[in-house]
């Protein structure tokens, strides 16, 4: 797994390959998503039809096939909890773009921009309502009690996090719990539900619920040095975002960390004032020191225990594609 260091690979095309071998089943899950959520109502199918326009990457769904893929037969059961964990990821992001008072999503206006705050957060809540409604349509209630469980984790890393904003002294440990709930552990529930739903035995949905949870890990550390170094062009959404809400990420961490007395007075100035001029300074110093480097390397660390957990499965296309999405995490520009 040393090619995990590869850099700046275009998001979009190496999706298109990677995800070739379930593409028809990814097909489905878009098709279901956009037929679930018509709505009599204009106003609202409107806005349900605003959250997935363009798409995002489909990295959850994907994973959940992937797994599945990895370990038996694709079944219908997946396609439907596919579409369920997509339908939960946007509605948290619905609802991070009003905390983060974000502009752009999916190249397009949040919906908080176009519309209003209350719009958003109805509008998210109608994405998770639904979401378990349809999980619930499951001839078990396991999909739904694994979700139920993860939607919870996240909304518990969001609130974490919200608490630790402004806090310049956040511990690692609390950055890395925030993220581990937030982001890590939806992926974690898509492969192990994917493993779960395709036969797996209790070891190897164990195996790919801990693939999930590190490439998660690495997948929000590498979100967060796109935050502070990428293009919103190419990502698609708005960015600066963290430091504007003064939330410390990965590298404004390893970099506090490393600084004599006097300088860490300085970066707590910068990072307390965090306006689009200090931010800019904040970059500056950042990219100056090895903190960006060193942030990434973290996340290639994830990346690659992620890979290495695979190691006893059997080797299919399915397999070689999540390792080589664990590459895709940390390449990735978007
Ligand atoms: C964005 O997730 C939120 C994070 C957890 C970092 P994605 O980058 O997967 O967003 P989409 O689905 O592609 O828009
Ligand atoms: C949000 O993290 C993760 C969620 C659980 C929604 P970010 O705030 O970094 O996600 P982006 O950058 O807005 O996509
Ligand atoms: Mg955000
Ligand atoms: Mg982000």
């Amino acid at each position: 797994m040393s090619q995990v260091r590869s850099t700046n690979v275009d998001a979009r095309a190496s999706l298109a390959r990677l995800f070739a071998p379930i593409a028809a089943d990814l097909a489905q899950v878009d098709r279901r998503l956009q037929t679930e959520l018509r709505h009599p109502n204009p106003f609202i199918d409107e806005l349900a039809q605003h959250s997935f326009r363009m798409g995002g990457k489909r990295l959850r769904p994907a994973l959940l096939l992937l797994a599945a893929k990895a370990v038996g037969p694709v079944t219908d059961d997946h396609r439907t909890l596919a579409a369920v964990v997509e339908m939960i990821h946007t509605a948290t992001l619905v609802h991070d773009d009003v905390l983060d008072e974000a502009d752009v999503r999916r190249h397009l206006d949040t919906v908080n921009a176009r519309w209003n705050n209350q719009t958003s957060v109805l509008l998210g809540d109608f994405l998770f309502t639904h979401a378990f409604y349809l999980a619930s349509t499951l001839e078990t209630t396991f999909g739904c009690r694994v979700i139920g469980e993860a939607t919870n984790t996240v909304c518990e890393g969001e609130l974490r996090q919200t608490a630790g904003a402004g806090n310049f002294w956040l511990p690692r440990e609390e950055y890395l719990a925030i993220i581990e709930a937030k982001t890590a552990e939806l992926c974690a529930c898509c492969c192990r539900l994917g493993a779960h739903y395709a036969g797996a035995d209790p070891a190897v949905e164990d195996k790919l619920r801990i693939f999930g949870r590190k490439l998660g890990m690495a997948f929000q550390i590498v979100d967060d040095l796109l935050d502070l170094e990428g293009e919103e062009e190419t990502t698609g959404k708005s960015l600066g975002t963290d430091l504007a809400n003064r939330k410390m990420t990965l590298p404004l961490i390893l970099l506090r960390d490393q600084l004599a007395p006097q300088e860490l007075s300085r970066l707590q100035g910068l990072f307390e004032e965090s306006d689009a001029n200090h931010g800019g300074m904040l970059v500056s110093w950042l990219e100056e020191s090895s903190a960006l480097q060193a942030a990434r390397l973290v996340a290639e660390r994830y990346a690659m225990e992620a890979a290495g957990t695979l190691s006893g499965l059997e080797d299919t296309d399915a397999k070689r594609t999540l390792i080589e999405l664990c590459r895709f995490v940390v390449a990735r520009n978007a």
